[in-house]
């Protein structure tokens, strides 16, 4: 039977309850096809570190390649100065284990709500494809003078030609294998950042030659936002990079029905790659057995897929179709219907009484 070494990092908040639900559909799909899921856990999060005084312990990074892969609740303490855990274990996280991708769905499940008027599942399924480890978030820069009326804060956009290309193409073999609108579109500001977006485009262009089954697009990153409300169905894939990705992935939450169902993974296609809800930790919803653990489940999914599990990957959305369509009345916490657990539970049944 194959095997998968899985680490858990359940984190804070409402992370945990989130992921436990998440641990239990993987579970129930590892059984139905017959494979095996080995999970260890680490408590890294907000806690370790008030406890422990440091965000991840020395060799965290080492201990974490070993695994095949990372399935995380969520990061964000109410008593830790924010950042700290953002950067310290998020950002270490990606960096570290060059998860160069970030690999974000959005896809409006039947039965879910979105708040576009006339647009229903046909109209939004895209998928963006954030670049994960340069541009804005490098931490390149500095100040100057800090604290005085005369202090300069700079923060550097890095582009490598090496990050861009490797993000282009993989965006470009995805929107292949996708095999849908076969449209792939950069979202870019090529009117204002002539430099980073004009070494994208470029590479885009070059690398585009490689793919002449995929139609080539291109639009500035304040457009595709009002694109985004105005008409989703226009969109396949979009490549960006890791600022716009950010901005334009909540939005793409919001539009695909909100944070309770938004799932992401950050993707190094030849190491070990990271899942997640991309909502945040929810502290106020903690401990109450309320939040929706379908984001994570999404997630779970996504992990699947990745290590090659398809059709256990296909079956885990489709169990989460079936809860969305036949069984909850809303994605926001407390408005399901049901609890953390039973939506678990909603899955799994889906799950086990699908025919194969
Ligand atoms: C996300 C989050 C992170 C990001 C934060 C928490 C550092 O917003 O995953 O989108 O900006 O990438
Ligand atoms: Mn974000």
């Amino acid at each position: 039977m194959k095997s998968y070494k899985i680490a858990i990092i359940p984190g804070d908040g409402s992370g945990p309850e989130m992921l436990r639900e998440g641990v239990k559909v993987l579970e129930a799909a590892a059984e139905k096809f017959s494979f095996h899921l080995d999970f260890t856990e680490f408590d890294y999060g907000g806690n370790h570190y008030l406890q422990k005084g440091e965000v991840l312990p020395d060799g965290a990074v080492e201990e974490l390649m070993k695994y095949q892969a990372i399935f995380l609740g969520a990061i964000g303490h109410p008593e830790v100065k924010p950042g700290i855990l953002e950067k310290g274990i998020l950002l270490t996280l990606r960096f570290e284990l060059d998860q160069y991708i970030n690999l974000r769905p959005v896809k409006l499940y039947p039965g879910i709500e979105t708040p576009l008027r006339g647009k229903g599942p046909n109209e939004i399924d895209f998928v963006v494809v954030r670049e994960n480890t340069e541009g804005l978030y490098t931490g390149s820069g500095g100040f100057l003078r800090k604290g005085t009326p005369h202090e300069v804060a700079i923060q550097e956009s890095i582009n490598t030609r090496m990050g861009v290309e490797r993000c282009l193409r993989y965006a470009f073999e995805y929107c292949r294998e996708r095999n849908r609108g076969k449209k792939l579109t950069l979202c870019g500001k090529t009117n204002v950042l002539t430099y980073a977006f004009d070494l994208w485009e470029r590479a885009f262009q070059e690398i585009g030659e490689e793919y002449p089954d995929i139609e080539k697009d291109y639009a500035h990153v304040d457009a595709i936002s009002m694109w985004m409300i105005k008409n989703p169905e226009q969109f396949d894939v979009i490549v960006t990079d890791n600022m716009f990705g950010d901005i334009i992935t909540d939005l793409g939450a919001m539009i695909q029905g909100g944070m309770g169902i938004a799932a992401g993974g950050n993707i190094n296609p030849e190491g070990t790659s990271m899942f997640e809800p991309i909502g945040g930790s929810a502290p106020k919803y903690a401990g109450t057995n309320t939040i929706n653990p379908l984001a994570a489940i999404c997630a779970g999914g996504m992990m699947l897929d990745h290590l090659g599990e398809k059709e256990a990957a296909t079956a885990v959305e489709q169990a989460v179709m079936s809860t969305c369509s036949r069984n909850i009345r809303g994605l926001s916490a407390g408005r399901m219907g049901y609890s953390t657990e039973e939506v678990g539970d909603l899955v799994v049944g889906h799950l086990r009484a699908m025919q194969l």
